[in-house]
């Protein structure tokens, strides 16, 4: 290994909607990645009642990570590891946020590493608060009416009121 060449890493995810977990582990892949690539999948496994398409995704995270200059916000399509190869990253950054998510992940990140060889998935934890928060909670709560502004940033909580007029 080259000690000059970047860590370039990818951060895969449905992002529908980012949230300050999301943000939390981008912030903490910063301290030892050079080049964070954060790549929303247009065909997530587990996609689950989606709210807003990829591209207003994309326009999101780029409000949230825009002032980041080592962050990159892209779609992808097909593997999550021919992405990867492509972008030129080895590591796949992925939270985990309790025992509940360990499964999946274990999975994912084994049927990875048989896909690529030299793939490594690293795992962080976010910052205890943020550990109950997920994407499809904030799209619950928020489609019921809930207070959601302490689980996302400013630009996505305005989204969310534009495209939920019952969330105030
Ligand atoms: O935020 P999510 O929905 O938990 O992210 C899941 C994601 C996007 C990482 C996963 O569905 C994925 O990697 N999809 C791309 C297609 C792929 O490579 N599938 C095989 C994964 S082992």
């Amino acid at each position: 290994m080259s000690a000059n060449r970047p860590i370039v890493a990818v951060y895969p995810g449905s992002f529908d909607p980012v949230t300050l977990g999301h943000e939390d582990v981008v912030r903490r892949t910063l301290r030892f990645c050079d080049r964070l690539i954060v790549g929303v999948a247009e065909n997530a496994t587990q996609a689950k009642g989606q709210l807003f398409e990829v591209g207003e995704r994309l326009e999101l995270m780029a409000e949230v990570f825009g002032a980041q200059e080592r962050v990159e916000c892209v779609s992808f399509s097909g593997l999550l590891v021919d992405f990867a190869r492509e972008a030129g990253a080895r590591f796949i950054i992925r939270g985990l946020r309790a025992v509940s998510d360990f499964d999946y992940e274990f999975q994912m990140a084994q049927m990875n590493r048989e896909l690529w060889r030299d793939v490594e998935t690293i795992f962080l934890t976010p910052e205890v608060g943020y550990s109950f928060l997920s994407s499809s909670l904030v799209r619950e709560v928020a489609s019921l009416g809930g207070d959601v502004s302490a689980a996302v940033s400013p630009p996505v909580l305005e989204r969310l009121r534009r495209r939920l007029p019952g969330l105030g």
